[in-house]
């Protein structure tokens, strides 16, 4: 998303966090099935396709749909396109490609917001490694939506986690975002910065992490579609994203189908693949 003015950080409810919890598994289960539908030759219309009628089909609508006219019920991001590409029939996958699908799904009239990125087939190592520094990148800044943390925090620990598994180029154009009744809330979310700045972390805040992790340099360039962002060295592009709760218990990843519980557990357990070292992090704990 883009920046505005600030408002008040919207706070929810243990009611209103379950009905998070709802859309949040919609989104999940959602992108799951486009997941697994990834495959050389399959086009990204057909992704959409697949998206609309699963979110529907839960008694969910999708939240990207005519959000500022977009066209589409998720944005496909290939390659060198870091985000909100859009689905197209002339646009089909090729063994070797990535794509970036991020989802949104509305229930009750609360959202969920999620993406991630698929290699279709084997990819080539470094493109690989850059996939998976994105989406340590992303829990590293999950396992610090906690109570009494500054929202920096989160920022801190996503730059710190990105730099420690390689040379790679941090977007700053874009970030994450709150989320609540709507899908793009205050605040912003960047994904770099200094920790113990910003908001203090409350009960019943929810945030949307969204880091974008690039081979090249972090310059961006907007396509002539007035939403397609690509590198604007034509560098691949990583996208990670997930809705998490701050709660009494902790980050609740509400767009995770365990609540976070693996992916905490796997950046607890495994080390950075960078040439840096890197402290395993503790999900939840101010390290
Ligand atoms: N999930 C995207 C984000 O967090 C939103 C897509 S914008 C839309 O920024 F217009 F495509 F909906
Ligand atoms: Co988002």
């Amino acid at each position: 998303m883009r920046t505005r003015r600030e408002q008040p950080i919207q706070i929810k409810s243990p009611g209103q966090i379950a009905s998070m919890r709802k859309a949040g598994l919609v989104v999940a289960h959602t992108l799951d099935v486009l997941a697994d539908a990834v495959e050389p030759g399959i086009s990204t219309a057909d992704l959409d396709a697949i998206a609309e009628r699963e979110i529907r089909g839960a008694g969910a609508v999708p939240s990207f749909k005519g959000y500022h006219g977009y066209p589409a019920t998720i944005c496909t991001s290939v390659n060198e396109q870091i985000v909100h590409g859009i689905p197209s029939d002339a646009v089909r996958l090729a063994a070797g490609d990535v794509i970036s699908i991020d989802c949104g799904a509305i229930v009750d009239g609360w959202h969920g917001d999620a993406a991630r990125t698929v290699a279709v087939g084997p990819v080539a190592g470094e493109l690989a490694g850059l996939l998976l520094a994105c989406e340590r990148a992303l829990w590293s800044g999950l396992a610090q939506a906690s109570a009494g943390n500054r929202l920096s925090d989160i920022s801190h620990a996503v730059e710190t986690s990105a730099r420690a598994s390689g040379r790679y180029g941090i977007v700053r154009e874009y970030v994450g975002h709150g989320i609540g009744t709507e899908m793009h809330m205050d605040p912003p979310v960047p994904n770099h910065g200094r920790p113990g700045n910003g908001p203090v972390l409350r009960e019943g805040m929810a945030l949307a992490i969204e880091p974008m992790l690039v081979l090249g340099s972090p310059q961006t360039r907007l396509l002539d579609d007035g939403w397609t962002v690509v590198t604007a060295d034509g560098s691949r592009s990583a996208h990670f994203e997930h809705t998490v709760a701050v709660t009494a218990s902790g980050p609740w990843v509400l767009t995770a189908e365990d609540g976070g519980r693996s992916g905490f557990e796997r950046l607890r357990g495994e080390p950075a693949t960078g040439q840096a070292e890197h402290p395993a992090a503790g999900a939840g704990s101010r390290s």
